[in-house]
């Protein structure tokens, strides 16, 4: 398969505006020379303005942004809320179910479906988040994983799946999970061909603990076409030297 490779930066709730642009300008600027890969920024939603503002002054192909979450709903009276027609012109990638959405705000796989049919009403590409709770046996694991991934992506077209990004996330690798490790890379293969193989047409990244170190790791897997990178990406050095590894 010819890998089309996408790194995902996500910064949670991290940066001050002043850090985010630097970050952004020091990330473009390790891109420049690199034009076989993606790179995503997902920025907090106060600094997709002013990022995407700069980013315009002289884009590169290699760059965009993303949001973090988005609202289920369209527009109207949701105190909080931000719509997808509010980010489009910001962002091109749009993370919904994270599992730090699940665990802390209760989202239910019903929500992030809504969430994504949000993203794809106004053109913005969804990047899934999917992953289990609780380490297991590899094949128990897939069909609970397989099931969640059938209502989060329910009422789909094979046309909407395709060019969607899976980011296979066990809850049990990200480093804010107490006792973290990272899922090892032939597991992490595993699941994502069945992902495939159950919604094709779609991109499966990993996300989990990623670093410069264990990246190759993921990327020798056959269907893991790039990383979701949480902690790492908050060091520019590091995460450019994770994009060193597609
Ligand atoms: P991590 O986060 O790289 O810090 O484990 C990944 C994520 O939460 O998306």
């Amino acid at each position: 398969m010819h890998k089309h490779p996408l790194i995902v930066a996500n910064w949670k709730m991290n940066t001050t505006l002043a850090d985010a642009i630097i970050m952004t300008q020091a990330v473009k600027q390790g891109l420049e020379e690199k034009d076989d890969v993606k790179v995503v920024i997902a920025a907090p939603y106060v600094w997709l303005a002013p990022l995407a503002e700069k980013l315009a002054q002289q884009p590169i192909r290699q760059l965009s942004l993303a949001s973090q979450d988005v609202s289920s709903f369209a527009k109207g009276a949701y105190t909080g809320e931000v719509a997808a027609f509010q980010l489009k012109d910001l962002v091109e990638y749009g993370i919904v179910g994270h599992s730090e959405r699940v665990a802390h705000f209760f989202e239910t796989p019903e929500r992030t479906n809504q969430k994504l049919e949000q993203l794809l009403e106004n053109q913005i590409m969804p990047i899934v988040c999917l992953g289990e709770e609780k380490k297991g046996k590899s094949g128990s694991v897939s069909d609970h994983l397989i099931a969640q991934a059938k209502i989060i992506l329910k009422g789909l077209t094979l046309a909407q799946l395709s060019g969607i990004v899976l980011a296979y996330e066990p809850v049990w690798a990200i480093s804010s999970h107490p006792g973290a490790e990272p899922a090892e890379g032939e597991y992490v293969g595993q699941v994502a061909d069945r992902l495939v193989k159950s919604f094709p047409g779609v991109k499966v990244i990993y996300g989990g603990s990623v670093d410069s170190q264990n990246m190759a790791e993921f990327m020798h897997e056959e269907q893991i076409e790039g990383a979701l990178v949480g902690q790492a990406s908050l060091n520019v050095k590091e995460f450019l030297k994770i994009v060193e590894q597609v």
